[in-house]
């Protein structure tokens, strides 16, 4: 069986993959902060699969639910950087050094202690995709959201520098998932996300779209398809 890792799955887009992976016959290991989604994950769907607490912005966090999936799967074939925060609405001059700290933190040093901890054991076995994910906003900008963009401008270069490290052994591919109806967008769009596709739409078209990510797609800047 194919082995996949989500970071932040307990809710939006990572949430609403879980079961087409499982419909897909995958293993998951997932991953987020909020305790009582994560046990109640655990109660729906037992081992072999895996969900555990963990903040990606917590080396010690990370270190510890990477060393559960490499115990428990091996290597994974594929892994979904897909935790993140954005910012409330405000230019920059109105975004607190922490805010702007925690946002660094979690959306690109998160992504990169994953990829730290697990891509030398991918390496190793000489095969497996990482996706982290972007945004549009990873590739043009718009007001009141510089902090959210400087972090997905980034996790592009990351995942294109890491990508000429790995040489398409391992394909490190940087996503923007499109426009969708999350939390996370009703709090940048208000009432005007509801106008998009929910997430469980959203993720019947791109679960299998990443199941079909290889080597070949090493670098590439994608976009879920419709998104
Ligand atoms: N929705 C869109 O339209 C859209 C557009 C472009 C890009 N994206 C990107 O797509 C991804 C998913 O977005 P979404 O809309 O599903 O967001 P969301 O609804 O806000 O969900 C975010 C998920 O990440 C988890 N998370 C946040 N901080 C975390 C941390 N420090 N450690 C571990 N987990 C953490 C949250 O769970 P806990 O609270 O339990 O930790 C939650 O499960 C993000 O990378 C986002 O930037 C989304």
């Amino acid at each position: 069986m194919k082995i996949v890792v989500i970071t932040g799955c307990t809710r939006g887009l990572g949430r609403a993959m879980i079961p087409r992976f499982i419909d897909a016959e995958w293993q998951i290991a997932g991953c987020g902060r909020n305790e009582a989604q994560i046990a109640e994950l655990c109660r729906q769907f037992p081992s072999p699969h895996l969900f555990q607490t963990c903040d990606v912005s917590y080396e010690k966090d990370v270190t510890s639910f990477c060393t559960a999936i490499l115990d428990k799967f091996g290597p994974p074939d594929l892994v979904l950087n897909n935790a993140a925060i954005i910012n409330p609405n405000a230019p920059l001059w109105e975004i607190s050094a922490e805010e702007f700290s925690r946002i660094i933190d979690i959306n690109i040093k998160g992504p990169a202690s994953m990829m730290r901890h697990l891509l030398p054991a991918m390496l190793k076995r000489g095969s497996g995709v990482m996706v982290n994910f972007s945004s549009g906003w990873g590739r043009c900008t718009a007001a009141d959201v510089a902090s959210y963009c400087a972090t997905k401008y980034a996790i592009e270069g990351l995942s294109m520098a890491t990508a000429q490290d790995t040489g398409g052994k391992v394909a490190v591919i940087p996503m923007n998932p499109g426009i969708i109806d999350t939390d996370m967008l009703r709090s940048t769009f208000g009432g005007s996300a509801g106008g998009f596709p929910d997430a469980d739409d959203w993720a019947q078209r791109a679960v299998p779209f990443f199941i079909q990510l290889g080597s070949k797609d090493n670098g590439q800047q994608m976009t879920v398809p419709g998104g």
